[in-house]
């Protein structure tokens, strides 16, 4: 992954979709990055707000090295690589991995990361809020950005290169241990999201409840009980509620 051939669009509808659309004429290690996405993707079928000039939306394509039943530790190695830069440029705020990839800071989401599986490669889109200041009112799941923690207004490609530095180690150790690495693990675990926290995880028609009690070195949640989770969503037990 060393070099990285980068496609700069002014306009698309979303870069995963692209990057599908286009994957026999893409080589691995191809950046797609827009400037502006007409319908960007979240998870779940949920939007990615992706206004013109702001942020960063940019999907990465490669054919992974390790075998398919390994990369359940990817979206956590991803969203490892995020929290690492963030901290570099946030100071005195907490900021944290909720599972499997969302990043959190002070619970508000301020990247998030979609990986789907397409003819044998990874398509790996990656949104990050760097410079939006207001986003549509939502009452639950309220967005941040950079310039909205630091006041600050940050150079997007110098942000996207810090990212790939740090991700590119990142991806090494895993492709290497085919597994989350000891030390990463115990630092995701420090800074995971609702440990400890009674939680459902909802996955297609079915739910597991439980205490979180982190994560595993193969990326998935553990719930108390020894309960592991691979896909699904995270939400909060609220107390009182059933
Ligand atoms: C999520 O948190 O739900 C995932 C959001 C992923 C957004 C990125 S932006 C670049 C890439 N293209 C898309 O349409 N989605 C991902």
């Amino acid at each position: 992954m060393k070099y990285l051939n980068f496609i700069y669009y002014e306009e698309l509808d979303s870069t995963n979709e692209e990057a599908k659309r286009n994957i026999e004429n893409i080589n691995d290690f191809t950046v797609l990055l827009a400037d502006l996405q007409t319908k960007g993707k979240g998870r779940n079928n949920r939007e990615w707000f992706s206004p013109k000039g702001e942020n960063l939306y940019f999907t990465i394509v490669f054919k992974p090295k390790v075998e398919i039943k390994f990369l359940t530790a990817l979206p956590i190695i991803v969203g490892y690589s995020m929290l690492k830069l963030l901290e570099n440029i946030i100071k005195n705020k907490k900021i944290a991995i909720k599972w499997p990839n969302d990043i959190l800071i002070e619970d508000r989401k301020i990247a998030g990361i979609l990986i789907e599986n397409f003819k044998e490669r990874i398509i790996l889109g990656i949104g990050l809020n760097v410079n939006t200041e207001r986003f549509p009112d939502l009452k639950t799941n309220i967005p941040t950005s950079l310039k909205i923690e630091t006041n600050t207004t940050f150079d997007r490609l110098l942000i996207l290169k810090n990212f790939f530095k740090i991700f590119y180690i990142n991806y090494r150790l895993f492709e290497k241990e085919k597994k989350i690495p000891k030390k990463l693990l115990k630092e995701i675990n420090e800074k995971l999201y609702l440990k400890n926290e009674h939680v459902t995880v909802k996955f297609k028609n079915s739910i597991e409840s439980g205490k979180v009690m982190g994560i595993n070195e193969m990326g998935a949640l553990v719930l108390e009980d020894n309960i592991l989770i691979y896909a699904g969503d995270v939400k909060k037990v609220r107390r009182g509620s059933k």
